[in-house]
């Protein structure tokens, strides 16, 4: 496989587990997107979806690594509200997709994440990206080394 980067976004750690198992069995470096801070504290999603609706994007820290230098992106994260996490919207802002080729996960309890993998994509193809594969993940009553498991069977499917 290419170079490939896995980043995701996880509030309570099931969509990072799963990225756990899709960047262990890419080999791939894994990446977090990280909310910055406001007046002192990480925001809750309650926040985060009250400025959404007003069309704002929380901030988040774009310390992330050159992802010019990446020829895959695998890009993950948790539904929120029936759609993906806002935190998630954030990062695509920061990354120039022209020509990039994209794999697509999200993690959900039961619902929305078809939704949210359509939103994902349709923003990503119009700036330019290639969307290949894409997947949602139920998160609901499965513990984390189950979620790590699910995310290495997908990955291998990444590969072919
Ligand atoms: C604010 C908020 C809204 C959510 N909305 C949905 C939803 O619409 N549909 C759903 O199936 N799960 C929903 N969930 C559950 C999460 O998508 C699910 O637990 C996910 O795996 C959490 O990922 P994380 O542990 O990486 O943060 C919501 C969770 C939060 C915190």
């Amino acid at each position: 496989m290419a170079s490939c980067i896995v980043v995701v976004f996880s509030r309570s750690g099931r969509t990072r587990a799963l990225a756990e198992g899709i960047a262990r069995e890419l080999g791939a470096q894994l990446e977090e997107i990280r909310l910055k801070k406001v007046r002192n504290r990480i925001p809750t999603p309650g926040m985060i979806l009250r400025g959404f609706k007003k069309g704002e994007l929380p901030a988040i820290h774009t310390d992330f690594p050159d992802l010019g230098k990446f020829d895959e992106i695998v890009l993950g994260g948790p539904v929120w509200g029936f759609d993906i996490a806002p935190p998630v919207l954030s990062f695509i802002e920061h990354v120039n997709w022209s020509g990039k080729k994209v794999h697509l996960f999200v993690s959900e309890a039961f619902l929305g994440g078809r939704r949210a993998l359509t939103h994902l994509k349709r923003i990503l193809e119009n700036k330019g990206a290639r969307v290949e594969k894409e997947r949602a993940f139920p998160t609901l009553l499965r513990h984390p080394k189950t979620l790590q498991i699910c995310g290495r069977e997908w990955a291998k499917t990444l590969k072919d």
